[in-house]
């Protein structure tokens, strides 16, 4: 049912943890299945030096969170605002149709985070800056 790389990212994740002094946290939820994902950036002169990430849920929001955060370090806002959970999917050589909602958890977090970074920094949010619309709903980050 999931590809070897699925398998990989989920049995050993890459960049889990914290950041404590993020420029930048999203927090997104899924009400139907109760799966939590959180994904906090460090950027510095507009490049994510560094991108850490909590999920609470399945293997494939584990997955998707763990290549998501591998595919956006070291590279800049821009080309991080463009990461879409197609994406995503396919690098870790597809998910199964009924897991393909579990993929948006992460491209939602990590825009949340960057919506978070740009909202601290009091810079208007950039042209092209998209949010997916998805049943995952944003979590104030006291929750
Ligand atoms: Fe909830 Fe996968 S089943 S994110």
């Amino acid at each position: 049912m999931y590809s070897e790389k699925v398998m990989d990212h989920f049995t050993n994740p890459r960049n889990v943890g914290e950041i404590a002094d993020a420029s930048g946290v999203g927090t997104v939820g899924n009400a139907k299945c109760g799966d939590i994902m959180r994904i906090y950036l460090k950027i510095e002169n507009g490049i994510i030096e560094d991108v850490k990430f909590k999920t609470f849920g399945c293997g494939a929001a584990i997955a998707t969170s763990s290549m998501a955060t591998e595919m956006v370090k070291g590279k800049s806002i821009e080309e991080a605002m463009k990461l879409t959970n197609k994406a995503v999917a396919e690098a870790l050589d597809g998910l199964p149709p009924v897991k393909m909602h579990c993929s948006l958890l992460a491209e939602q977090a990590l825009k949340e985070a960057l919506e978070d970074y740009f909202k601290k920094n009091n810079l208007p949010l950039p042209e092209g800056f998209e949010k997916p619309d998805a049943e995952h709903e944003e979590i104030p980050e006291e929750a």
